[in-house]
């Protein structure tokens, strides 16, 4: 394991919470019980979202296949798709994984990834149930694309304001001063106005963004669209490499809209490159899910490496220092015209100024432009 991950140099406390190096497991399979989450903290991660949970009597039925890849022509994946759920798992053995991870791992930030019907009793217990059973603090799960939707519930609920706003506040009341993260749909046309309506229900942050809405193919034997299950499919969550662009523009407008508001970036993180990307445009800490399911734990040993050369190369002293760095480079595509209008007069007065082109016009009239205004 790369050094740079535990020894300080990418350390960064975000909402009262410490973490070793900003990078986070997004909620998904590779955070699916204590085993894999174990193996994250053992490669070095600095925090883990654990696969979203909710109370044991929802109901959760996977099926399989539920993945599938866009590939290049030359093989290179480059897009997944997933129509997996929540967790199936009793909330019980959740309680039982928390603590055994916490305890394993008290210098690592364990968060607990939550979501349920809108029913406050039904959102506080299970709040409060992850609190005492270990996790540092909670990101609500407002973004699930598909399956729970139909119930009222993910994505269905980040895509209603006061309904983001009313559960936020219920689990803010449930877990006395733990940071609360609400995790945020892209499938909205403004992705600003959720978030406004979580963070007017207290949360501390978002984070952003989760799987978009998609279908990742059609088979042209069958006409059947993938993965196929039992001949049918269903519009899925789209991540990896394609997202990033998207991912990195919802995160750009959140931090433009909320300044000091802390972003949990997540979207296509494959490289240290990527994850730079996503605190250059605002965000404190970078998750990545499909990453490390394709590439394996361990490519988190090239994130540390690639951010630490990358502080020491611009002269930031730590991670918080780089937060937000890209974001004055954004303008209005109407600023633009003004920028290159203004830039071709500077250069077009500039050029009028050399030898080479006195004469060209009339010669005593240029002359007279090279007179100071005040003779
Ligand atoms: C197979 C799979 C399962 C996922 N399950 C969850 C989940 O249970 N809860 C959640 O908040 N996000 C879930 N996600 C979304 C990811 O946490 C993440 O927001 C999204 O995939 C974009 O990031 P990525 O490109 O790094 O994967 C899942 C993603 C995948 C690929």
């Amino acid at each position: 394991m790369s050094s740079v991950l535990t020894d300080g140099t990418l350390a960064s406390t975000v909402n009262g919470l410490r973490f070793l190096n900003p990078f986070i497991i997004g909620s998904g399979p590779p955070s699916t019980n204590a085993t894999v989450i174990g193996k994250a903290f053992a490669a070095g991660w600095g925090g883990v979202i654990a696969k979203t949970t909710s109370l044991t009597d929802t109901h959760v039925v996977n099926v399989q296949p539920r993945y599938g890849k866009l590939q290049t022509p030359g093989g290179e994946t480059i897009g997944f798709q997933n129509i997996e759920l929540i967790s199936d798992r009793p909330f019980e053995d959740w309680e039982v994984d928390f603590r055994k991870v916490k305890d394993a791992w008290p210098d690592r930030i364990l968060v607990g990834s939550i979501m349920e019907r809108y029913d406050k009793a039904r959102w506080q217990e299970l709040a409060w149930r992850c609190i005492k059973a270990g996790c540092d603090s909670l990101e609500l799960n407002f973004s699930c694309p598909h399956g729970h939707p139909e119930s009222g519930m993910g994505a269905a609920m980040g895509q209603n304001p006061a309904m983001v706003k009313e559960v936020t506040s219920w689990v803010v009341e449930a877990v006395g001063g733990r940071p609360v993260w609400a995790k945020m749909t892209p499938n909205i046309t403004d992705i600003r106005i959720p978030a406004r309506a979580a963070k007017a229900g207290g949360a501390a942050g978002v984070a952003a963004i989760n799987t978009i809405l998609s279908t990742v193919g059609i088979n042209l034997k069958t006409l059947r669209p993938t993965p196929t299950v039992e001949g049918h499919s269903t519009y899925g969550g789209y991540s990896y490499r394609a997202v990033k662009p998207i991912a990195l523009r919802m995160v750009g407008e959140l931090a433009t809209d909320m300044p000091g508001f802390t972003i949990s970036g997540i979207g296509g993180v494959c490289s240290s490159v990527d994850a730079i990307e996503f605190i250059l445009m605002g965000s404190s800490t970078v998750q990545s899910c499909t990453g490390p399911m394709l590439q394996g734990f361990e490519m988190v040993d090239e994130l540390g490496e690639g951010l630490a050369a990358f502080l020491a190369q611009h002269s930031f002293a730590n991670v918080e220092a780089a937060i937000g760095k890209s974001l004055p480079y954004f303008a209005t595509h109407h600023h633009l015209v003004e920028l290159q209008g203004a830039r071709k007069a500077a250069k077009a007065a500039e050029l009028a100024n050399r030898d080479t082109e006195w004469g060209k016009k009339d010669f005593v009239a240029e002359a007279g432009q090279l007179v100071s205004s005040k003779e």
